[in-house]
């Protein structure tokens, strides 16, 4: 420790006391919900001063014949269209609406896709010579672009006033008032994280328009080139939002992509109601028998095991980033018939085993049987559930379940653990060393020493390839930044943040940067090579620019790099940062309770040179900083001395560490 009380003054200036919202720059949201377009991307035909459109100035753009120009709005954003027009003297004149979130699909003829097959529609409007204004019906809203096409295709000519979206992703929050932010010395990692949390503002939807799948109304559906059916008119859950897989697709409620997505809305808008909506949309469909659903309606009933205790594992995250115990009591029966249907897999090996009629998952292929990452999350589920039983005072479920636990991975350590790799195998007959199974194990603690956890860090580290970190169970040449979240958090686990730090950087940065990228939101999935096709589908076209489940390193970067955990709504707590080569951080968030901080400095050697945090009065927490051995003291005198590193019983308030 080489700080003087003098370098802590610049530091204690920044304390955000303040309501502004920090580093608000960086926040990707718009500041109003009427948008127009940036820049002219390019166009086709004689077009008169297309430029007029992106200024708001009372001069016209002029469509004359064939013609059409694509904007370009910056960012990937949301909603409803409305042209402004004078009215055409030919009652032929149409123009035509298509959309892209990535510039691959920009086209005059068609969007990008919503289904696995095809392309969807032009939007025509029919223009008539009594009105003078069009736009999109809600139910064809489109959920994400950043490049939207003015197409005319009539031998007149059209004159457009003006081009406007309204805005309608995150329909309940003031969409730049973060309650969480994230500040370091690494230009790129700031960015990063802001642009995972506006990837979950735009997953996050008006649920009366969630996608209506009619695509999958015929099964198998005929081969259409144009799909015309994209309606987002479905109704997927009660109340005024809801928390989504992505903004342009599916616009569902799936259990799997909010384990990632729950965690980014916590720390970046603390959205509970979006978050409380979208699991009754799935606790609703839970069978007698207690199994949770896959998606949630309208999409068909499919088991799946690992989505089954995703919905278990968001319903205690809830619990944990809310505190919320009413809420938790009225779920408990199902959350403990849930619990439940699972245990019912586990067989005398002490495994579950997963059904093939259970393997939905990912879209990764073989997951059943006793599969690695199924019991690593259901050696989650059991441990997350016994601290929920203790606040539920339900004394059966403790035991049980502890029990349960000790026994699935002592199984799980003789069956599937691979001593000459030093990782998990998919399953006891399988080669494949699966990505999601081993960032599982890791962030579960289905591992037994802090080396395990460092081996299986180094083994998933050894195998990334310029554009990241693969997933070998689910094909030669996946990308998957939904699983690559759970490797995030596996590698700070494991201590090997610096690891963590340089994925982000990497695979987070050309997500981020590419310019087939939206340079605002994350890809739902991508290929080693980095080429722009996920391997489950068919259709490069359809894969979703904006999915919240590619959002893992917004709330990594609070809770590792930062170090903020919190549990039973922020009244217990932990700081215990992991900075990797960073110099400096700022970062917080908060839940009902109050905000919770921290912000540091370091030397060139590592050491703390300013460390100060904040946590919320009526709480209690611990401060834990490896190697540090000073003191820290509170705004109201009282001392803490650091002994391994550590300071606990510390009551909510602001600390700062002093010189030995
Ligand atoms: C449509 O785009 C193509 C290039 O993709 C271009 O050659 C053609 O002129 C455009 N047509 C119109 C009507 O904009
Ligand atoms: C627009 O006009 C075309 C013919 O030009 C017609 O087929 C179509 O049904 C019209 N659409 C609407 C919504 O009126
Ligand atoms: C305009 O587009 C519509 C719908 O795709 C098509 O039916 C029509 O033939 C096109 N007209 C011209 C002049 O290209
Ligand atoms: C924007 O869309 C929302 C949702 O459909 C609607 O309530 C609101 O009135 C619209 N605002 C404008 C300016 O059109
Ligand atoms: C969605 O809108 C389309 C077109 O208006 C309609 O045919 C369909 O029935 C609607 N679906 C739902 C679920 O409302
Ligand atoms: C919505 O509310 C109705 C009436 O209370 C209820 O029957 C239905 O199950 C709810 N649906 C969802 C998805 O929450
Ligand atoms: C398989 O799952 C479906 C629903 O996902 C269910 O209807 C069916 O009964 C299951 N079959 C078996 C053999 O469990
Ligand atoms: C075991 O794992 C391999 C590799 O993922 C997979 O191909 C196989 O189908 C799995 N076995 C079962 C029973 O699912
Ligand atoms: C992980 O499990 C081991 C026992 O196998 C236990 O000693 C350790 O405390 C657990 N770690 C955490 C963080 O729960
Ligand atoms: C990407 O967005 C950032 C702002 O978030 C901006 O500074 C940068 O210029 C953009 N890059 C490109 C290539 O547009």
């Amino acid at each position: 420790m080489h700080c003087s009380l003098s370098s802590l003054l610049p530091g204690l200036l920044l304390v955000k006391d303040v309501v502004a919202v920090p580093y608000s720059d960086y926040v990707l949201a718009p500041s109003s919900r009427t948008l127009i377009p940036q820049t002219v991307y390019q166009s086709f035909g004689s077009v008169v001063d297309p430029q007029s459109l992106c200024d708001g100035s009372e001069s016209t753009t002029v469509f004359v014949g064939t013609s059409s120009v694509t904007y370009d709005f910056g960012k990937n954003i949301a909603g409803i269209v409305t042209l402004e027009i004078e009215p055409p003297s030919s009652v032929n004149a149409r123009l035509g609406l298509t959309f892209s979130e990535s510039s691959l699909w920009i086209s005059n003829l068609s969007s990008d896709a919503t289904a696995d097959l095809g392309l969807d529609a032009t939007l025509w409007f029919n223009l008539s010579s009594d009105q003078d204004t069009y736009r999109s019906v809600p139910a064809q809203g489109r959920g994400g672009f950043r490049y939207l096409s003015i197409v005319s295709n009539g031998t007149d000519k059209v004159v457009v006033r003006s081009v406007s979206v309204n805005f309608t992703a995150a329909p309940t929050q003031d969409l730049r008032s973060y309650t969480g932010f994230f500040h370091c010395n690494d230009e790129l990692v700031n960015r990063i994280w802001y642009a995972g949390a506006y990837t979950t503002q735009l997953a996050t939807i008006d649920p009366r328009y969630g996608n209506s799948l009619d695509v999958l109304v015929t099964w198998p559906p005929a081969v259409p080139s144009m799909y015309t059916d994209w309606f987002s008119n479905f109704t997927i859950t009660n109340g005024t939002t809801a928390l989504t897989d992505g903004g342009k697709r599916d616009r569902l409620v799936w259990a799997g992509d909010m384990s990632i997505a729950l965690e980014t809305a916590i720390v970046s808008t603390y959205d509970l109601p979006s978050i409380r909506n979208s699991l009754e949309a799935l606790f609703v469909l839970q069978t007698a028998d207690g199994r949770f659903p896959y998606a949630s309606r309208p999409f068909p009933d499919r088991e799946s095991f690992t989505y089954h205790l995703h919905t278990l594992i968001n319903a205690g995250n809830y619990y944990r980033y809310s505190g919320d115990v009413v809420w938790l009591a009225k779920y408990w029966p199902k959350i403990r018939l849930g619990v439940a249907w699972a245990l019912g897999s586990v067989d005398d090996t002490g495994l579950a085993f997963v059904s093939a009629n259970a393997s939905s998952d990912w879209l990764r292929a073989g997951m059943s049987g006793h599969n690695v990452e199924a019991n690593a999350m259901l050696y989650f589920v059991l441990q997350q559930g016994v601290h929920l039983a203790v606040v539920m005072r339900d004394r059966p479920s403790i035991a049980t379940w502890t029990s349960q636990a000790k026994a699935l991975k002592l199984a799980a350590t003789n069956l599937l653990w691979d001593e000459a790799i030093g990782m998990f195998r998919d399953n006891e007959t399988a080669t494949v060393h699966p990505q999601d199974g081993n960032a599982w194990a890791v962030k579960a603690n289905l591992t037994l020493s802090a080396s395990q956890r460092e081996r299986i860090s180094s083994a998933l580290q050894a195998r990334w390839g310029p554009y990241g970190a693969p997933a070998p169970e689910a094909g030669p040449s996946t990308i998957s930044p939904f699983i690559g979240g759970f490797e995030l958090q596996a590698h700070y686990l494991a201590g090997r943040n610096h690891a963590a730090l340089e994925l982000i950087r990497r695979q987070w940065g050309f997500m981020l940067q590419d310019p087939r990228m939206t340079n605002s939101t994350f890809i739902e999935g991508y290929s080693t090579d980095g080429t722009l096709h996920y391997a489950p589908y068919s259709n490069d076209a359809r894969v979703s620019h904006s999915h919240a489940w590619s959002s893992g390193p917004t709330s990594a970067l609070i809770f590792f790099t930062a170090g903020i955990q919190v549990s039973d709504g922020g009244a217990s707590w932990m700081i215990a940062p992991q900075p990797g080569d960073l110099a400096m951080v700022d970062a917080g968030f908060s839940t009902s309770l109050g905000s919770f901080s921290v912000s540091f400095k370091r030397a060139s050697d590592g050491s703390y040179t300013h460390f100060e945090i904040k946590a919320p009065k009526g709480s209690l927490g611990k401060v834990q900083i490896p190697s540090e051995t000073g003191v820290l003291v509170s705004s109201s005198g009282q001392r803490a001395r650091l002994a391994n590193g550590v300071a606990s019983g510390l009551h909510g308030g602001k600390w700062s560490l002093l010189c030995k």
